[in-house]
């Protein structure tokens, strides 16, 4: 089993870049299908899921857009600590049908903030497109329309998902080792 170094830490290979690949193949056949005729707008979480849009976009043969937001954390001035704003929006959604793209859907945190944004932009249709889902972390109730590959709630990095910014080159994604 192949194994790799990422700072102080060591992962070992999870799902190899082909089961990936095929994954999303199949996932772009079912948008194709599901998105016929509708006004698209396909929206990118980033960092992590650049490489799932990209791989999942082209594989899209809808006349279909896609932008990309990026949630930035900082300190707020309440007491409830950190806020996180979506920020680089330059595309209106209003009216659309809007595809989630994401890299990992996890508690779900990130994902109700997105979600919460896009009803206030009114969105006429939201649609959740995550590569990885961890069925047993996930705390929310918004259904994920188009799940890659569900894994345990153990840490991955690869394909977009970091380790302190490392790893998201990587084709293939890797499990953490624990010590
Ligand atoms: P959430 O808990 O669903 O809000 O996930 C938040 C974010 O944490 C995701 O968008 C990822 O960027 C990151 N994340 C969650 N699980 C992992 C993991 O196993 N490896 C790397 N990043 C992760
Ligand atoms: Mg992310």
């Amino acid at each position: 089993m192949k194994e790799i170094r990422i700072l102080d830490k060591t992962f070992r290979e999870f799902i190899p870049e082909e089961t990936i690949q095929l994954r999303i193949e199949q996932l772009a056949k079912q948008l194709n299908k599901d998105l016929a005729g509708k006004d698209v707008v396909f929206l990118g979480i980033l960092n992590g899921a650049f490489l799932f849009a990209a791989d999942l976009f082209r594989r899209i043969n809808l006349e279909a857009r896609i932008s990309f937001v990026k949630l930035a954390s900082y300190e707020g001035t309440t007491s409830s600590g950190t806020i996180k704003e979506l920020i680089g929006w330059n595309e209106d959604i209003r009216n659309k049908t809007i595809i989630v793209i994401e890299d990992i859907v996890d508690t779900g945190n990130t994902l109700e903030r997105i979600v919460d944004e896009l009803i206030i932009r009114k969105a006429f249709e939201i649609k959740i497109a995550t590569m990885l889902y961890k069925p047993e972390a996930y705390k929310k109730k918004i259904p994920l329309d188009y799940v890659g590959i569900e894994i345990p709630n153990d840490f991955v990095v690869g394909y977009g998902l970091d380790y302190n910014g490392y790893g998201r080159n990587l084709p293939s994604i890797y499990t953490l080792i624990p010590e």
